[in-house]
C-alpha cells in the first residue's frame, strides 16, 4: 500500500506539513532553517508517494489519556493535527524507546511514530510522531545526537528546562546534543507533535538513553 491509498496517514501528513510550515520562528534564523527543512523533507517524502509498512496497533498504559488530549487538541491552534490524529488513533503504535526506564515513566509516557524509517509511512529523512505524558510527568534529562528536534504543543502544558510554560501552539527546538528534561502540568495529559531531522542511520537508531 502507497500512502496515498491511505486516507488516514495521508490525511495527518498534510496537517503536520502545515502546521510546521506555517509555525512562527520568532526571528530565530536556526529555527527558521529546522522548518524549512522539516518542510521540505515532508514533501519531497509525499511527492514520492512511500509505502505504508503495516505495524500492529499497540497500546501502553498512558495512551488511556489519549481521549482527553485529543479533546483538548480539538479547539486549540493545532487542531487540523489533533483532529487528523484521532482519526487514526486505533492505528497506533505506542513505545517507549528505552530498554530501560522508571517504573512512573512507563505508566506516563509514550511516542508514536507515523513517518520514518520503520513506518508505518516509510521514509529515511525524516521522523514524524507524537509524544504523550499523563498529567504531573517527570521525563528525564537526554539528548540527541545528531538530530534535530522540534516540539509542537497539541494540547496541554509543558516545561523545557523549567525554562518558561508551553502552551498549544508553541514550539520548542532542540538542535543536536542539546540536554533537555521536561515536567507536564497537573490539569490534564500533554500532547506533543514532534519532528527529528538527521542522517538515516541516525534517525534508524537514535540510540535513546536517559541520563
Ligand atoms: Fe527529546
Amino acid at each position: 500500500m502507497r500512502l496515498s491509498q491511505d486516507p488516514g496517514w495521508s490525511a495527518l501528513l498534510a496537517a503536520f506539513a502545515q502546521a510546521w510550515g506555517a509555525s512562527p520562528d520568532g526571528g530565530s534564523a536556526a529555527i527558521r532553517a529546522h522548518l524549512d527543512d522539516v518542510t521540505s523533507r515532508l514533501a519531497a517524502a509525499q511527492g514520492r508517494d512511500p509505502a505504508c509498512l503495516p505495524r500492529p496497533p499497540e497500546p501502553l498504559p498512558v495512551t488511556a489519556q489519549l481521549p482527553a488530549a485529543l479533546h483538548a487538541g480539538r479547539t486549540g491552534p493545532a487542531a487540523p493535527v489533533s483532529r487528523a490524529l484521532a482519526a487514526v488513533a486505533s492505528r497506533l503504535t505506542w513505545e517507549w524507546g528505552y530498554t530501560t526506564l522508571p517504573e512512573d515513566l512507563a505508566r506516563s509516557y509514550g511516542y508514536c511514530e507515523i513517518l520514518g524509517p520503520r513506518g508505518p509511512v516509510q521514509d529515511d529523512g525524516l521522523i514524524l510522531g507524537f509524544v504523550l505524558f499523563a498529567p504531573g510527568t517527570f521525563y528525564p534529562p537526554h539528548a540527541h545526537q545528531g538530530i534535530f528536534e522540534s516540539y509542537l504543543s497539541v494540547a496541554g502544558h509543558w516545561a523545557q528546562n523549567d525554562g518558561g510554560v508551553e502552551q498549544p501552539g508553541s514550539l520548542v527546538f532542540n538542535p543536536p546534543g542539546t540536554r533537555h528534561f521536561i515536567t507536564t502540568g497537573h490539569n490534564g495529559p500533554c500532547l506533543l507533535a514532534y519532528a527529528w531531522v538527521g542522517e538515516s542511520a541516525k534517525l534508524g537508531n537514535p540510540g535513546m538513553v536517559l541520563d
